[in-house]
C-alpha cells in the first residue's frame, strides 16, 4: 500500500485544530437534528438523556478516536492497519469510511434547503410577519420540487469538494476562524428574542424539565446516536482529524473544549427552536422540516428581521459546509493515503459518486412518491438513510472504537499518545473505566434494547 504522505497536511496550530474540529461538530446536527430529534422524543427528558451521553460516552469516544489519529497519523483504515496485525479491524475503519460516505449523501441535501433558505432571504422572503403556514408552505414549495432539490444537494457537494481538494488546513481553518464566532453571535440575539416571544416559556419548560413518561427505547437510541451525530464520532472522523494534530498541542483539553462548544451550540438552538415553536403555536414532533418551518416566524418580530435571516442561513450553510467537508475529507483521507490517489482525484471522484447517492435523498421529500414513503415502509428515505447511518452505523462504530482503544490496542498506548506533547490528562482512572467497560457496556445495552423492542425508527 502506497502511503502519500505529501498530500496529508496538518493544522497550523492548536487553534487550527479546535476551530476545524469544532467546524466538524457544529453543523446541521446542532441546529436541525437535535432540535427536531428532541422534539420527536418528548422535550425534556430525552435532552438530559443526550447530555449524559455526551459526558459519559462522546467525550471519552473522541479522546480515543483523536488519540489513534495522533499515533498513527493516518486516515482510520490506515490507522487500523498500522496499529494490528488483526484483518477485522481495518474493515471498522472501512465501516467508518462508508457511513462518512451515507452520512455525506442525506445531509448535502438538507444542507442544500440552507441555500435555498439564504437564497429566500435574500430576495425578502422573511422580511415581514409570516404565519406557521406561509412559513411551511416556503418550506414544501422547495423541498418537494424535485429539479431544485437536485440542484441544490449538487450545489453544497461541489462547494465541499472545491475545498476539500485544497487540503485540509488551508480550506477549512480560515472558514471557521471568523464565521463560527458571527454565528454564535447570531445564535444569541434569536435566543433572546424567542424566550421572549408570548408564550415563549411553555417552550423552555418543555426543552429542560424532564418528563421521563414520555422517553422511549427508541428515544434513547435516537439520544446516543444525535450524542455520536452531533461530535462527528464512531465513523473515524476524528481519527482523521487528529491525525493532522500538531505534535506539541494539548490533546485533551482541546476535545473536551470541542465538546462543550459543540454541545452549547445545540443547547442554544433548542433554546430559539422551543420557544418559538410554542409562541407560534407548532407542534414539537413536526419531524424533520421543524427547524426550517419555525425560525422564519421569529424573523418577521426583529428589527432589520431580514438582514438577520440573511445572516442566519448564510452562516447555517457554512456551519454545514465545515461538516460536510469533514464528511468528504475521511473517504479522501483514505484514498490518498492507502490507494494513493491524488487530493484532487478523490475529492471529485467521491464527490461526484456521493452526489449519485443523494438523489433519492433528494426526492424523499414530496417530489417522488416512491422515495417519499420508501417501499411503504411509511419511512421517507432521508429519514432511514439518518437513522441507519447517522444513528445505528455510528453506534455500531463508536463500540467497536472503545473495544479496540480498551482491549486491543490499549488504554495505556492510547494515554500515550493523547499526553505525547507533554500535556498530561485529569481524570485518567476515569477515562480508563469509561472507555473499557462503561461505554461499550451502556452502547451494548442500547443496542439490546432496540433489537428486542423492534422499534429501529
Ligand atoms: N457533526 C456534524 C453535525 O453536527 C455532522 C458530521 C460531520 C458528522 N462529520 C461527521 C457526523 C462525522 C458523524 C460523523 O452537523
Amino acid at each position: 500500500m502506497a502511503l502519500a504522505t505529501s498530500d496529508r497536511g496538518s493544522w497550523s496550530s492548536r487553534t487550527g485544530f479546535i476551530l476545524a474540529a469544532a467546524g466538524s461538530a457544529v453543523g446541521l446536527g446542532n441546529i436541525w437534528r437535535f432540535p427536531y430529534t428532541a422534539g420527536e422524543n418528548g422535550g425534556g427528558a430525552w435532552v438530559l438523556i443526550y447530555l449524559v451521553f455526551v459526558l459519559l460516552i462522546g467525550i471519552p469516544v473522541l479522546l480515543a478516536e483523536l488519540s489513534i489519529g495522533r499515533k498513527t497519523k493516518l486516515n482510520p483504515v490506515g490507522s487500523f492497519e498500522a496499529l494490528t496485525k488483526s484483518k477485522f479491524w481495518p474493515w471498522v475503519g472501512g465501516l467508518g469510511v462508508l457511513t462518512g460516505f451515507g452520512i455525506l449523501a442525506f445531509y448535502a441535501v438538507v444542507a442544500g434547503w440552507t441555500l435555498a433558505y439564504v437564497y429566500e432571504a435574500v430576495t425578502g422572503a422573511f422580511a415581514g410577519s409570516i404565519s406557521a403556514e406561509q412559513s411551511s408552505a416556503i418550506f414544501s414549495n422547495i423541498i418537494s420540487n424535485p429539479g431544485l432539490a437536485i440542484l441544490l444537494t449538487g450545489l453544497f457537494l461541489l462547494l465541499t469538494i472545491l475545498v476539500v481538494r485544497g487540503g485540509v488546513s488551508k480550506g477549512i481553518e480560515k472558514t471557521t476562524k471568523v464565521l463560527m464566532p458571527l454565528l454564535v453571535i447570531i445564535l444569541v440575539i434569536l435566543a433572546f428574542r424567542s424566550v421572549t416571544l408570548p408564550g415563549g416559556m411553555a417552550g423552555l419548560s418543555y426543552l429542560f424539565a424532564p418528563d421521563f413518561s414520555k422517553l422511549t427505547g427508541t428515544g434513547i437510541m435516537t439520544a446516543l446516536g444525535q450524542a455520536l451525530f452531533s461530535l462527528s464520532l464512531g465513523m473515524g472522523a476524528m481519527i482523521t482529524y487528529g491525525s493532522y494534530f500538531p505534535d506539541d498541542a494539548n490533546l485533551p483539553a482541546s476535545g473536551v473544549q470541542v465538546a462543550f462548544f459543540d454541545t452549547a451550540i445545540a443547547v442554544l438552538a433548542g433554546i430559539i427552536i422551543f420557544p418559538a415553536l410554542f409562541s407560534a403555536g407548532v407542534a414539537p414532533d413536526g419531524g424533520a422540516g421543524l427547524v426550517f418551518v419555525v425560525l422564519p416566524t421569529i424573523f418577521g418580530s426583529l428589527p432589520a428581521g431580514n438582514l438577520f435571516a440573511i445572516a442566519f442561513y448564510a452562516l447555517l450553510a457554512i456551519a454545514a459546509l465545515t461538516s460536510t467537508i469533514s464528511l468528504l475529507e475521511v473517504c479522501v483521507s483514505y484514498f490518498v493515503d492507502n490507494r494513493g490517489w491524488s487530493r484532487e482525484k478523490a475529492a471529485w471522484i467521491l464527490g461526484a459518486v456521493c452526489f449519485g447517492l443523494a438523489i433519492p435523498s433528494a426526492l424523499a421529500n414530496g417530489a417522488s412518491p416512491f422515495f417519499s414513503d420508501f417501499l411503504g415502509s411509511g419511512f421517507d428515505f432521508l429519514t432511514i438513510q439518518n437513522n441507519l447511518w447517522g444513528n445505528f452505523s455510528l453506534t455500531i462504530g463508536a463500540i467497536l472504537i472503545c473495544v479496540f482503544v480498551g482491549w486491543i490496542w490499549g488504554v495505556d498506548k492510547a494515554l500515550g499518545s493523547i499526553e505525547s506533547s507533554g500535556h498530561s490528562m485529569a481524570g485518567k482512572a476515569l477515562f480508563r473505566i469509561l472507555i473499557r467497560f462503561v461505554c461499550p457496556a451502556a452502547i451494548l445495552a442500547v443496542l439490546i434494547f432496540i433489537v428486542i423492542t423492534g422499534n429501529f425508527f
